[in-house]
């Protein structure tokens, strides 16, 4: 993987893929770490006279439909802000880079100047990984950067395709990454703990088997551990279960010391109901109620488990950490991890978020701007974004 610095790229128009799927909300940003994250690949191109096309996605909306009837919801619009607020310079926002206005413009070299993409996921062919989508995306620039490492381990045209087409490069945010992250799977400090938790049940469950041959410990909470015992036919409340998810449990040994789920949680109704909550034993949870959050015996023994670790990788809050009453159980974790002084790594939109809000963001020793990637790295060691850059 050649990164833009060992290619000493100048005078080009650089494709940049970035991984802005940022929270906005009322047209506002609500956390601008990952387009903070960003900055130092933006600048280095620039310093070296590069034109910049900026290619990312946000959120998941419906592909030709959000492109036809302009869904202002996941509209990268308020992303191109910020960055032009954070660079102090323009950055021209393209509403569809396939016109033919915007083609000419785009095709036009001219040094130092930043263009911003609306969301590729807007078009059919990025998640489909659609050849002739990236041929049309390839032809907007001479040299592929990928600096999206949070979304390299989907096989999307923007992510695989594209970088086949070009002369492509990881940008520095990618070596960062990879840097801070590669030691786990060569050399891990040990025990190596996971603390697994959020929602996402169909990224994070398929990779549970392959963590397990990697870390000493996985803790699991959150929205996912409820799934997982669910499946396991526990009575924890009633969960529509993909079929996908049902196989993947099934492959997950319950009985394996290393597996970890809660034995308690806090409960409330499914429609929250703040008169109701209590803590129950988990498999004792009716149908009509949901656990939000992890319980006080839970707590106790996964902070048992964190006081030997001499690795930490966190992903996922533990509970429904967006209501004060469901963020107990993710303070202590955070406190056990802070407090024992292990080697701590997190990653994951909301756990970032939550760390942030509680001011403890500053006590991790890496701050991944991957969730799910971070995850499916540990777990293969490799991404499809890394692969297609080492084509
Ligand atoms: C993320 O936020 O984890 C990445 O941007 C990938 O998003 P996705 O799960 O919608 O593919």
């Amino acid at each position: 993987m050649k990164t833009i610095k060992q290619a000493d790229i100048k005078n080009k128009r650089i494709l940049l893929r970035c991984d802005f799927n940022v929270e906005i909300k009322n047209g506002k940003i609500v956390d601008d770490f990952r387009i903070r994250k960003a900055l130092p690949t933006i600048k280095y191109l620039l310093e070296n006279n590069n034109q910049i096309v900026i290619i990312s996605h946000l959120d998941r909306p419906k592909p030709k439909r959000s492109f036809l009837f302009g869904d202002r919801k996941h509209s990268l619009k308020p992303v191109a802000k910020r960055l032009s607020e954070l660079l102090q310079t323009r950055v021209e926002f393209i509403n569809d880079f396939n016109g033919f206005f915007a083609k000419r413009k785009l095709k036009k070299f001219v040094p130092k100047r930043i263009f911003f993409l609306e969301n590729i996921r807007f078009y059919q062919g990025e998640e489909k990984n659609d050849e002739k989508f990236a041929q049309m995306l390839a032809e907007l620039g001479d040299v592929y950067v990928n600096d999206a490492f949070g979304a390299s381990h989907r096989e999307h045209a923007s992510i695989v395709s594209l970088p086949k087409l070009k002369p492509s490069f990881a940008g520095l945010l990618f070596e960062e990454e990879i840097v801070n992250l590669s030691p786990l799977i060569k050399n891990p400090q040990r025990p190596l703990v996971l603390v697994l938790g959020g929602a996402k049940a169909k990224t994070k469950i398929p990779l549970i088997g392959e963590l397990l041959k990697l870390v000493d410990h996985i803790l699991i909470g959150g929205k996912i551990a409820n799934i997982i015992l669910a499946g396991k036919g526990y009575s924890v409340g009633k969960f529509i279960m993909d079929p996908q998810i049902k196989e993947a449990i099934s492959e997950i040994n319950l009985t394996s010391p290393k597996v970890h789920l809660p034995v308690d949680g806090v409960v409330s109704l499914k429609e929250i109901d703040k008169e109701y909550i209590h803590i129950a034993a988990m498999g004792k949870i009716r149908r009509e109620e949901e656990c939000f959050d992890i319980g006080p015996e839970t707590v106790g023994i996964f902070s048992e488990i964190l006081k030997e670790a001499k690795t930490v990788v966190w992903n996922g809050p533990l509970g429904l950490v967006e209501e004060k009453e469901f963020q107990e159980g993710s303070k202590r974790i955070a406190q056990a991890i802070i407090r024992d002084g292990s080697k701590s790594i997190i990653g994951g939109g909301d756990t970032i978020k939550f760390l942030d809000e509680q001011k403890w963001l500053d006590y991790f020793d890496f701050v991944s701007t991957g969730g799910g990637a971070m995850l499916e790295y540990l777990a293969y060691k490799t991404l499809p974004g890394i692969e297609a850059l080492n084509k």
